[in-house]
């Protein structure tokens, strides 16, 4: 169980999984989400917010089955302020080591218009179900949602009746991003001075990235007293996002000397996970992203490389290592053999079994031959693309494109669909379109394209590109990726995960249960 005796110590609730998922597109599969929790709970987080059980079976599902493999975190699901929803997240995390039910509403006079409840009929709800869920569970989280905007003598008085309730975490959500630091540190500390029973429960903060000061506010709430932060990998949220866990974590770390608190978080688990929240989120990490971006550590101009080869220190604040980042990224060429590269990738975070490495070796030999070098980012990739073939209904077998200056291109397709070989050639726009045209042609489908997105891996002409591929259909969205050093080929593949992925989703959900019709921002 985790104790709130030490006073410097700051618990970590991550919030990827229910947050972070929330954004359009960054749908995970159940599968995503039981390897995510538990790369989360080996790596330290306290509370795990595994998801909103009543917004729909799938939910339920995966916040269960997360609550029974949960080692060492709280898991916590999401109620809004019902006894329907509480009920039906209780029923959830109720298989875990250390339940959590999390319910709120949002209590700012915008929010408290959406369900018409005066002041007094929503401090009455407030009331009832925090009573409610605290005779359930004796781990009781509330949440005052757009507290920020919610005027202070309410904000106060709602937090007194929750702690009375039995609430032992009060979080404080920035929910649109609109706080700044100095307001997130003097909230905080204004309500554990003046509320009644404040000293004695923890509170959270909770902030959004609308502003680019999420990272700030939370710290500065830390300052104010707050022993909480709610945070996601990569930042990982709707809109801009929430707070980066990644940045709070190393924030602490690396300015122990001004912010004297620490997390239980092992860092060096940082990268691994962030890759693999990318890949299966569809969401890629910004270049620039501070601790997990592709260039956070690097140095490339003249007068920053001299300085880091006589001192490391002169540029950086903090090691590569320190997040879990290898010295070296260049690895293998075509001569490695197969334990190193099961060391590599175990490295960067992949465990296989035997006939997965198989598997990968041979698509790790057929790069070797087309690229000298082959860089962690390269391999990465590499897994990314190679993820539930056996499973996919929809293959490509070959694929040929004729590009050049006169228009129009024509690509020539080979797929098997459910095990049947059939062959198209269409033209399109450009060699991607004449190779989307052609699939949609095997493949008919009403889905729409939302997004297309290319990067190079690595630099160099024969670079891979990672492609991702985002589609939507009757409110489902997937997000399909793949690389190869052939940017059409990885464009199609990409394509052709996206359709497979969407496959089974309809066979998993009726149009439009998918993606919530219940949202967090419904009350009643
Ligand atoms: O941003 C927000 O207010 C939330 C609440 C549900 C805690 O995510
Ligand atoms: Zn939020």
């Amino acid at each position: 169980m985790t104790s709130s005796t030490d006073k410097d110590r700051v618990f970590i609730f991550d919030t990827t999984l229910r947050d972070g998922e929330q954004s359009p597109g960054a749908t995970m599969t159940h599968d995503e989400k039981l390897e995510i929790a538990s790369l989360l709970d080996e790596m330290g987080v306290d509370i795990i917010e595994a998801g909103f059980p009543i917004a729909s079976e799938g939910d339920f599902k995966a916040v269960s089955e997360i609550a029974a493999n949960a080692q060492n975190a709280v898991i916590c699901g999401l109620a809004r302020a019902n006894i329907g929803d509480i009920d039906r997240c209780w029923e959830a995390v109720k298989h875990a080591k250390q339940p959590r039910i999390h319910t709120f509403i949002g209590t700012s006079p915008l929010h408290r218009a959406i369900p018409n409840l005066t002041q007094d009929e929503m401090a009455e709800r407030i009331h009832e179900t925090v009573t409610h869920a605290r005779n359930l569970c004796d781990n009781v989280q509330w949440s005052p949602m757009d507290a920020t905007r919610t005027e202070w003598d309410y904000l106060a008085r709602v937090v007194e009746i929750a702690i009375k309730a039995g609430a032992s975490t009060i979080n404080i959500p920035d929910t649109v991003g609109y706080t700044a630091p100095v307001e997130s540190a003097d909230l905080i500390r204004r309500l554990i001075a003046e509320v009644p029973g404040a000293q004695d429960v923890i509170f959270a903060t909770h902030c959004h990235n609308d502003l680019g000061m999420a990272t700030a506010n939370s710290l500065a709430a830390v300052e104010g007293g707050a022993r909480q932060i709610e945070c996601t990998i990569n930042g990982l949220g709707e809109r801009a996002g929430n707070t980066a866990l990644e940045e709070v974590v190393m924030a602490l770390k690396v300015r122990g000397d001004i912010m004297p608190y620490y997390t239980d978080i092992d860092a060096k688990k940082i990268m691994n996970i962030s890759r693999r929240v990318a890949t299966v989120s569809g969401f890629p990490v910004q270049f620039n992203k501070a601790i997990v971006g592709k260039n956070a550590f690097a140095h490339e101009s003249g007068i920053h490389q001299d300085g880091m080869l006589k001192n490391a220190e002169t540029f950086e604040i903090m090691r590569p290592e320190d997040v879990g980042l290898s010295e070296t990224s260049l690895v293998m060429g075509k001569h490695s053999g197969r334990a190193a590269l099961r060391a590599k990738l175990k490295d960067l975070g992949f465990e296989l079994g035997d006939n997965q490495l198989k598997d990968v070796f041979v698509r790790f030999k057929d790069l070797a031959d087309r690229k000298k070098e082959v860089y962690d980012d390269d391999l990465v990739a590499l897994m990314r693309a190679g993820e539930d073939p056996e499973n996919d209904r929809l293959k490509i077998t070959s694929l040929r494109v004729q590009c050049g200056t006169e228009g129009p291109q024509q690509a020539d397709l080979v797929m098997q669909i459910d095990g049947v070989e059939k062959t198209t050639s269409q033209t399109g726009d450009g060699p991607v379109d004449a190779t989307f045209n052609a699939v949609k042609a095997l493949f008919p489908h009403t889905a729409r394209l939302q997004l297309y997105q290319v990067h190079a891996v690595t630099e160099g002409t024969d670079a891979q590109a990672t492609v991702s591929v985002r589609m939507e259909e009757d409110g489902r969205i997937v997000t399909g990726q793949s690389a190869d050093t052939d940017t059409v080929v990885a464009s199609a593949k990409a394509y052709v995960n996206a359709l497979n992925r969407l496959i089974v989703r309809r066979e998993k959900t009726a149009p439009g249960e998918d993606r919530r019709e219940i949202t967090y921002k419904d009350v009643s």
